[in-house]
């Protein structure tokens, strides 16, 4: 699986691909509003391999995609699609050497066109913690709208978190891919 924007590969994770992944991964300000993390190395190793052995499904629907640099062969992220019938979730985790360039932006908006134009899904969705400002910037800045505040929906770290709900229809994408 790969696909190709302006600046970036998204393509299926390797096997060698842990260090770069650990990197971000294993850093706390990262992990900050992820449920997982910080990864210890054995965590990370174990991501990669849960990802390795959903390439092999034959009927995939989750889309766990290494963001890699067309210029430098860097991999600076990983985003994923994760299809349920009609409806796709969407997430991302950048290194942050490489915030605040557009890349966030750039690779959703790549998984929106695979969603909607190669699996025909009726709606993709993210969540994000309320504190996320940069995430909630980066799915309003792609077309979606927040349509829900979930409240204390998930327990992890010790707690439990609210959420902001953001999604965006397969009418609402075609017209904004128009130019609408
Ligand atoms: C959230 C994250 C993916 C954003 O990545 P990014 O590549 O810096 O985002 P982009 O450069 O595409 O930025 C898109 C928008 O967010 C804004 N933005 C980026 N970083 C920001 C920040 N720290 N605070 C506020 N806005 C920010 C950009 O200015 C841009 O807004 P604009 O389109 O109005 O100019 C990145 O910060 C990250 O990996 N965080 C840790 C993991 C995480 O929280 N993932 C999301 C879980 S819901």
């Amino acid at each position: 699986m790969k696909i190709e924007t302006q600046r970036l590969w998204l393509r299926d994770f390797g096997k060698e691909d842990w260090e770069a992944v650990h990197q971000y991964a294993s850093n706390a300000e990262v992990a900050k509003y992820m449920i997982w993390g910080p990864n210890s190395e054995g965590e990370t190793k174990a991501f990669i391999d849960q990802q390795l052995a959903k390439q092999q499904s034959t009927d995939r629907t989750d889309y766990e995609l290494a963001v890699v640099m067309k210029e430098t062969n860097q991999l600076i992220g990983g985003c994923g699609l994760y299809i349920n019938e009609t409806n796709a979730e969407m997430g991302y985790c950048f290194n942050p050497d490489y915030w605040g360039h557009g890349y966030a932006a750039e690779a959703s908006e790549a998984l929106l066109k695979f969603a909607f134009e190669t699996r025909h899904v009726h709606r993709v969705f993210a969540t994000c913690r309320p504190g996320n400002t940069a995430s909630a910037n980066v799915l309003r800045r792609i077309g979606m709208t927040q349509e829900g505040h979930l409240r204390e929906h998930m327990w992890h770290k010790g707690t439990f978190h609210d959420s902001y709900l953001f999604s965006i229809l397969g009418d609402e994408y075609q017209s904004k891919s128009r130019g609408g």
